[in-house]
């Protein structure tokens, strides 16, 4: 049983019934091309089935090499970019107690990311904090050949190799990478790093429910079967219900698609949780790189309410009518703090008194749905009963299933990204790159 609640209605307002009967073929072919692996870009369609054929012995491995680390290290460096990345630190971020860095009895390791830019100054500062604690790190590329973890690696390295020596270096050090191919492949087994694969059939994007995210998570003491335990949950469902009244992946996309039609250009995916702003780091990813070609596809954008309520609320509000909202919701969290009563109510905010600021915060949301609708802002709603590693799971198979079906209802691959070679192409140009 999935604990995620899909809830359209006021998105569905907007759109003819005529319009959501006339594309249900549409739709049903999308799921239909997708379950059956008959659609564009089949070949990558591993992410699928991972939940499920994750062998215990794997999980157990993982644990082992994350205990392993953990044992040797207060910091674990994660090293990679895009699809590298930005899952682990989705899960991580959303679970962890955001001042976990000043907590005194905290055993785990913290978990720090490099490589996902070139900031110079960044890994400077990176650097000058690993000469000071103990470290490991996990170097993640698929390809093995991507500039930016590999120039962070390299320097990383280095540092490991003059703090540690080589030999105790190369135990500190575990690379996530393809089977057989790439540059990083061929120094893990020169260096003799332990090292897990990225199954062929697992574009970056795709990969957090492998090693790439789930030894981060790991190692970040959060349990990873429980996240695999959500997607399977989440996988179940939307095999066994077939037709768009029941699977919410389906009328997710479809929705998005008619929106899409209707001039909605882009989707804002809202979050009211900061610890969630990483989460929908991760949603910009997994859809832009998805969707965005052919001259085609949402433009996947992102915010925390109610802080840019103060920032982009005007422009949802008022400006150019070409956006809709899809809002995670969250029922509970797990701190209860109540306004305190005051005497001279000084700030007013008396008849607040014994509310949580959980509520104060659920009303906004409520309240800020009801403007945004009446300004022409078409409203999804993804509710989750609290943020855990159970629903996180449910999400994310969620949330790729959609961005698949999603590409389908557009007539493109969603699997591949031949626009990311542009940049590359003319920075190696200009870098005098043989
Ligand atoms: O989704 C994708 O394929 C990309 O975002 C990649 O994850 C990203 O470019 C990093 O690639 P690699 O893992 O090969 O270093």
């Amino acid at each position: 049983m999935i604990s995620t609640v899909l809830s359209t209605h006021s998105a569905q307002k907007i759109l003819p019934q005529s319009g959501i009967q006339k594309e249900m073929l549409n739709i049903e072919k999308a799921y239909h091309a997708l379950v059956s692996k008959t659609g564009k870009g089949n070949d990558f369609l591993g992410w699928l089935n991972l939940p499920i054929e994750v062998m215990p012995d794997e999980i157990t491995a993982l644990h082992h090499t994350a205990e392993r680390l953990s044992a040797m290290a207060e910091v674990v460096v994660v090293v990679g970019i895009g699809g590298s990345y930005l899952g682990a630190r989705a899960v991580i971020d959303a679970l962890q107690h955001p001042f976990k860095s000043l907590l005194p009895n905290d055993k785990k390791p913290l978990v720090l990311f490099a490589g996902n830019s070139m900031g110079e100054d960044y890994h400077q500062a990176l650097m000058d904090v690993l000469a000071l604690k103990d470290y490991a790190i996990i170097v993640i590329s698929k390809s093995g050949t991507t500039t930016e973890p590999a120039i962070a690696f390299r320097i990383l390295k280095e540092h490991c190799e003059k703090k540690y020596g080589k030999e105790e270096a190369q135990k500190r050090i575990v690379a996530i990478t393809d089977e057989k191919r790439g540059a990083l492949k061929k120094l893990a087994t020169e260096e003799n790093y332990e090292t897990y694969v990225i199954p062929d059939d697992v574009g970056g994007r795709y990969s957090v429910l492998t090693p790439v995210g789930l030894l981060p998570v790991a190692c970040a003491g959060f349990d990873v079967r429980k996240l695999l335990n959500g997607a399977i949950n989440m996988r179940n469902s939307l095999f066994l219900h077939q037709d768009y009244d029941n699977n919410i992946a389906m009328q997710y996309a479809l929705l998005r698609y008619l929106l899409y039609k209707e001039g909605k250009k882009l989707e804002l995916l809202v979050a009211y949780e900061p610890q969630l702003f990483y989460f929908i780091e991760w949603f910009k990813q997994l859809f832009g790189e998805s969707d965005g070609k052919e001259g085609k596809g949402i433009f996947p954008a992102g915010a925390i309410f109610s802080t840019d309520l103060h920032s982009l609320g005007q422009y949802i509000q008022e400006g150019e009518r070409h956006l809709f909202e899809t809002v995670l919701s969250v029922e509970r969290v797990n701190a209860h703090l109540p306004i305190p009563f005051e005497n001279h109510d000084l700030d007013g905010l008396n008849y607040l008194h014994q509310k949580t600021i959980h509520e104060i915060n659920l009303t906004a949301e409520e309240g800020t749905r009801l403007a945004h609708i009446s300004g022409n802002v078409p409203n999804i709603r993804i509710i989750i009963p609290e943020i855990s590693e159970e629903t996180l799971g449910e999400l994310i198979y969620f949330f790729e299933f959609s961005c698949a079906l999603s590409g389908y209802l557009l007539n493109i691959n969603p699997f591949d990204q031949p626009g990311v070679e542009a940049y590359k192409a003319n920075m190696f140009r200009l870098l005098g790159k043989e």
